[in-house]
């Protein structure tokens, strides 16, 4: 005979798992009976656990009725509790007087009350298990059986996605070109309080919870929890999860991650292992500073001028550089090349250009006096102009390319007859700002007194990158659409300089990717991992800033967001609500709470979240989950990402 096929909604009951009966549903809640013997079977029944309560047998075949899922929110006083109460307290002075001890009816105390919140209804439909986000009907008089789910029943539970959220998610992922749907990997196991000493124990079967890779996916992911709850233990499972996936599915998933404290880039001391070691052959990362196996965040100075200028004004403040009126007026100089559309006709525009390339030779030949290394066969290129270039040097053309060398001899004839050349029609020859590069340059002010001149920037070599040929910000798009983890270590260097690189790389990840978009083509998957977002996505934050529009906007640019903070308050509620997917560890104040209270079902566990402060003790939303799930992320496991990894 053919055995029948296993019947979803009851293999979600387990026998040994029954804790009692309701004796009360409503839509919203339901109050269960239940017994201390009954609990001790079923190994606890914690706060917030999920309880399972329906009149379908564990081993029925029945496909018509359904099972309410409960989440246990506390007790419920039952009508005869004073009563009982009363008798309890009698009993135990009783005892404490050594009367009647072999007759205490104690089988009558051990039975109370479970107050749980109704999640929502089990059922089939066309075979497949189906969860209705509430209570469709209930029944007054018939008392339904309670299990607490665990092990494979729980699993199944906690990893339910929707019909329509997997279809969805399928039709997400045919558009990127997977067939068979993104993989879900496990990052933790269910986990309902701090004590867990029965649910958890070493007999228990510990229920996985799973991620589903394309939750992340231009999505907003928050991470929020107290120092050192696991924030960023949670961000390395985040990254392995979407680099598995990328494995898997052959998909191009480029991670870039900004690295406040380089945990990331560095074996540290407490953890052993870092993303750069799981994955050496798909990390790659940048510092500020020159540093062995690092890639420099820094600009070629010769190439990116504004930038290399920004960045040795920042310097010169920073180390309290002792400054002549000729190194202020450098700092203060703007070097962005005009634009012909902010002239009115062509000659207008190659007038000023041509101001522009002389004066930038001047701040070349500035640079390499100082010992910037120039990039190889670099040239100082310009046009002087006739009469001048006649009378400086017949012979030699400053448009055809000048040695840095040349360029500073050059210079020095100028100014020699710097007299002679700022006559007729040479007037402008000798503009305020060129004046000011080529007193540096030969270290003379106007006065003709020595001056430091290009020696204060000499300190300052090793932030220049000479080998650089690309910009920094284009070299690190290109890895990230080759499916490349970035990681930025922020660690050192100059904070205003670090802030002003980070921008300019993420304005050019949201500029380059919705160039993408608005060519109507797909732009590349990549997921951007920020720490200390409050000071990024603050409110304080104008939602025109770059990184507040990539956490709102960045979805269509497929620019996933992942967010970690201690401050719920202080992230911008436009992009707090636009958030898929939560978790939390420990938070220390109500303020923070309420905040994340608003959301989904985290209300259920607020006290928790205040009490509780274990590592890595996490309430979970993300897209696929209908509700919020507690659990104990998995520390991130180098030697096991390694074995993953096939290393
Ligand atoms: N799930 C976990 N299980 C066990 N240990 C963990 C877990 N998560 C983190 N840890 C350990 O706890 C410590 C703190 O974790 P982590 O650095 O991830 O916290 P954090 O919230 O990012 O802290 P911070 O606010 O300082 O950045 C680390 O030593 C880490 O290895
Ligand atoms: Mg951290």
């Amino acid at each position: 005979m053919k055995e029948p096929a296993p019947n979803p909604l009851a293999q979600l009951l387990q026998k040994n798992q029954f804790i009692g009966w309701t004796c009360r549903v409503d839509y919203e809640h339901a109050t269960v009976l239940t017994s201390d013997d009954l609990k001790a079977k079923a190994s606890g029944v914690p706060l917030h656990c999920f309880l399972l309560a329906t009149n379908l047998k564990a081993d029925s075949i029945d496909t018509a009725g359904e099972i309410l899922l409960l989440r246990v929110i506390g007790s419920a006083p039952l009508p005869q509790d004073a009563e009982l109460l009363q008798r309890k307290s009698e009993s135990l002075k009783n005892r404490e007087l050594k009367i009647a001890a072999n007759d205490s009816p104690k089988s009558e105390f051990q039975f109370g009350g479970l107050l749980c919140r109704a999640l929502g209804t089990f059922y089939l439909q066309n075979n497949r298990l189906r969860l209705g986000s509430d209570v469709e009907n209930y029944s007054n008089a018939v008392d339904l059986d309670v299990y607490r789910p665990s092990g494979a029943a729980l699993s199944s539970i906690v990893n339910y996605v929707s019909a329509e959220r997997a279809a969805a998610a399928e039709a997400d992922a045919q558009r990127l070109g997977i067939a068979n749907g993104m993989p879900a990997f496990p990052i933790g196991t269910v986990r309902y309080s701090s004590t867990d000493r029965l649910h958890r124990g070493d007999d228990a079967e510990k229920a996985v919870f799973n991620l589903n890779a394309i939750d992340f996916l231009a999505r907003r992911t928050a991470i929020f929890g107290m120092t050192r709850t696991g924030k960023s233990n949670t961000v390395k499972q985040l990254v392995s999860v979407v680099m598995r996936a990328s494995r898997e599915c052959r998909l191009k998933i480029g991670q870039i991650i900004y690295d406040l404290n380089g945990e990331y880039a560095n074996a540290n001391q407490q953890d052993k292992g870092s993303i750069a070691e799981v994955f050496p052959e798909e990390t790659i990362r940048y510092r500020m500073i020159p540093t062995p196996e690092f890639q420099p965040i820094l600009n070629n100075f010769y190439t990116q001028i504004p930038e290399g200028h920004h960045t040795l004004r920042g310097l010169i403040e920073l180390n309290r550089v002792s400054r002549s009126s000729d190194i202020d007026a450098f700092l203060n100089m703007e070097f962005n090349e005009p634009r012909r559309e902010d002239f009115e006709n062509d000659t207008t525009f190659t007038h000023h250009h041509i101001r522009y390339q002389r004066k930038i030779a001047a701040y070349h030949a500035v640079l390499a006096r100082a010992g910037f290394e120039p990039p190889p066969g670099f040239k100082i290129t310009f046009e002087a102009g006739a009469s001048v270039k006649n009378k400086v040097n017949p012979i030699i053309d400053p448009a055809n390319g000048l040695t840095p060398m040349q360029a500073y001899e050059w210079f020095q004839l100028a100014r020699q007859i710097q007299d002679e050349l700022i006559t007729g029609n040479n007037q402008n020859w000798v503009e305020p700002d060129m004046n000011v590069l080529m007193n540096l340059l030969l270290q003379k002010n106007d006065q003709g007194s020595y001056i430091p001149g290009f020696r204060v920037l000499q300190p300052f070599k090793e932030y220049h990158a000479p080998n650089r040929t690309t910009d920094v910000c284009d070299e690190i798009y290109q890895h990230l659409l080759a499916g490349k983890i970035i990681i930025l270590d922020l660690s050192v260097g100059n904070p205003d300089q670090r802030e002003r690189l980070s921008k300019r790389i993420a304005r050019h990840i949201l500029a380059s990717s919705m160039a993408v978009f608005n060519t109507g083509q797909i732009p590349p998957n990549i997921v951007i991992y920020i720490e200390e977002a409050h000071n990024l996505i603050g409110k304080g934050e104008p939602l025109t800033e770059v990184w507040p529009t990539i956490a709102k906007e960045g979805a269509k640019a497929r620019l996933a967001t992942v967010y970690a903070t201690q401050e719920v308050s202080s992230i911008h509620p436009n992009i707090l609500a636009n958030t898929e997917n939560i978790f939390c560890a420990h938070l220390n104040n109500e303020n923070e709470i309420n905040e994340l209270a608003k959301y989904y079902d985290f209300r259920d566990f607020s006290k928790s979240i205040i009490r509780a402060q274990d590592v890595g003790f996490g309430r979970v939303k993300t897209l696929s989950n209908p509700f919020v799930i507690p659990i104990q992320v998995d520390k991130f496991d180098p030697e096991r990402e390694k074995q993953r990894a096939g290393k």
